[in-house]
């Protein structure tokens, strides 16, 4: 494969449509992580499209909508090429900062999913995540509104972001769910425990979101800059950030064994873990610049021998600090 070829394809779930083996998570392009290049960020999104990336990742509340809006041209004149996933949940009031509010009542869910076509400039959204769960409305009540929405022609599949195993199994009892996303990579391993199984088990693919751990094991550090949030999480900050950030200095020793990069070794050992898990893994890293992203991609090639996964295992099991769910 080099730089031009188009990615492999799989099945996202067991009934699902086909999509490039790896996605693009559309977030940063809009908010959390500093200022962005429009130009550059619209280039990448085409590059990936152009790869075979098809999985494009936004949500109603990058930006407070602005990442759909953003988004929403360069889907439209590609329709075909593009599996469009959004989320809702999530309330935010432009001109309120990061405070937010969480709301899954049917009601919300109908208005949410037409403010996000709009947004788009569509007229069915291919997959929708609950973005988080919020326990006082009961699961089979906001599942049942989503799936009223398929039967609307409105969202072709469902997903959910951050559940337990349990509120997956009891979802799919309701209306096929065709993806779970949630952080999952080198330094986030807790999904392994339960929800990476039950999603094999029920043939739902899992999407890892953070699957470079928001940057931080790139190597390529903070900058710092204004309106990047990472400072402020649990991973990042203190004595954590500091111990964290010498295990990441290791993976891109490790890298620079192989001759990659610690981009590439973080990609590859989540494409790796899955296969460990027998399920379908479409991680959606987030970039905004072109160079990265077929750098990113260049990953699909790489396989880590045991040795490199035995000294990964070993770094990542001391990561300290939470992380943010
Ligand atoms: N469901 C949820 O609750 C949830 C939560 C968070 C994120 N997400 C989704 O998941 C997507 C990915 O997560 P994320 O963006 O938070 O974290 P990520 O993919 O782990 O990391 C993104 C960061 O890594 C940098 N980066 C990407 N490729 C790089 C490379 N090859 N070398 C050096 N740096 C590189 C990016 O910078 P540049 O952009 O400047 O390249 C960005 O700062 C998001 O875009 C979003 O769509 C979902």
């Amino acid at each position: 494969m080099n730089g031009h070829d188009p990615i492999a394809t799989t099945r996202l779930g067991a009934h699902g449509p086909l999509v490039g083996v790896q996605g693009l998570g559309c977030m940063g392009m809009s908010e959390f992580y500093g200022v962005s290049d429009r130009d550059e960020s619209r280039a990448t999104l085409e590059l990936a499209l152009d790869r075979g990336v098809s999985l494009i990742d936004t949500a109603d509340m990058y930006g407070s909508g602005d990442n759909e809006r953003f988004i929403g041209p360069v889907i439209r004149a590609r329709r075909a090429d593009v599996l469009i996933a959004s989320k809702f949940g999530f309330v935010r009031t432009p001109g309120e900062g990061l405070n937010f509010s969480l709301d899954n009542r049917p009601e919300y869910i109908r208005r949410a999913i037409d403010e996000t076509l709009r947004r788009l400039n569509i007229e069915t959204l291919d997959l929708y995540y609950m973005h988080r769960r919020v326990k006082d409305v009961p699961l089979a009540e906001s599942v049942g509104a989503m799936a009223d929405l398929v039967t609307a022609g409105k969202v072709r599949y469902l997903g959910l972001s951050e559940v337990t195993a349990q509120e997956l199994q009891e979802a799919h009892s309701i209306h096929p769910i065709t993806a779970v996303q949630s952080e999952w990579s080198l330094f986030a391993r807790d999904v392994e425990a339960e929800v990476v199984p039950m999603a094999a088990e029920l043939g739902i693919a899992f999407v890892p979101y953070a699957p470079l751990g928001r940057g931080m094991l790139t190597g390529a550090g903070l900058t710092g800059a204004e309106g990047d949030i990472r400072g402020l999480l649990p991973q990042f900050g203190g004595a954590a950030g500091e111990h964290n950030r010498q295990l990441a200095a290791q993976v891109t020793a490790l890298a620079g064994q192989l001759g990659v990069t610690a981009a590439q070794v973080a990609l590859a050992w989540v494409h790796q873990r899955a296969q460990v898990h027998g399920l379908t893994v479409v991680p959606i890293p987030g970039t905004r610049r072109r160079v990265r992203l077929q750098e990113n991609l260049a990953a699909l090639t790489l396989r880590l021998d045991a040795q490199a996964l035995a000294s990964l295992d070993a770094l990542a099991a001391s990561v300290q600090g939470q992380r943010l769910v």
